[in-house]
C-alpha cells in the first residue's frame, strides 16, 4: 500500500492544473491512494482513490499504521540537524506514505522517531517543486522494487 500526501501550491498554481500533474503520476505509478491538503473538493476523477484533508496530522492519524517517509530537500533537513538518507542509497517500504510539502511549508515539524527523512541531492543546490520530487522518488521506488 503507498500514499502520496502533498499540498496545493496554492499561491503558485491554480489547483486544476496542478491536479493534472499529480493525477497522471498517480496512475502512471499505481500509487493507491493520493492525499491533498487542504481540502477544496476540486477532484471528479473516479480513477483516482483521492481524499483531501484540511490538516496533514488528520490524514496521519487516519493511516497511522503506514510507515511515514518525509521527503524534503536536503538544505531543509540540514536546518533542522536532521539526518536524512539521500534517495539513491534508501531502501523503500512496502508500504509507506510519502509526504511532500509545499513552498513556504514543509512537513518536518510533524517527524516523530522512527519516521524516514529522504532527500534528492541534486548537483546544485535548488528547491524543486513537490510534483517533480515526487515524480524522482516513485520512479526509484519502481527501480528498485523491480
Ligand atoms: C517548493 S518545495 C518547498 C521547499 C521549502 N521547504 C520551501 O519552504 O520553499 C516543495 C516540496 O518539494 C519537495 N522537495 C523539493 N526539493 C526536494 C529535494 N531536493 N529532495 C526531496 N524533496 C524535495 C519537498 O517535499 C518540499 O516540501
Amino acid at each position: 500500500m503507498i500514499i502520496v500526501l502533498a499540498r496545493w501550491e496554492r499561491g503558485w498554481l491554480d489547483p486544476r492544473v496542478e491536479l493534472n500533474q499529480w493525477k497522471d503520476m498517480i496512475k502512471a505509478f499505481n500509487v493507491d491512494k493520493f492525499i491533498m491538503i487542504p481540502k477544496t473538493g476540486i477532484m471528479r476523477d473516479t480513477q483516482v482513490d483521492f481524499e483531501e484533508f484540511d490538516k496533514v496530522e488528520d490524514a496521519l492519524e487516519k493511516y497511522k499504521n503506514l510507515k511515514r517517509v518525509f521527503v524534503e530537500a536536503p538544505i531543509d533537513f540540514q536546518k533542522h540537524n536532521i539526518k536524512y538518507v539521500p534517495l539513491r542509497k534508501y531502501k523503500h517500504p512496502k508500504d509507506a506514505i510519502y509526504l511532500f510539502g509545499k513552498s513556504g511549508t514543509d512537513n518536518i515539524y510533524l517527524m516523530k522517531e522512527g519516521d524516514d527523512a529522504v532527500a534528492i541531492e541534486t548537483p546544485k543546490t535548488e528547491v524543486l517543486w513537490g510534483v517533480i520530487a515526487c515524480g524522482i522518488v516513485l520512479y526509484d521506488r519502481v527501480i528498485k522494487w523491480q
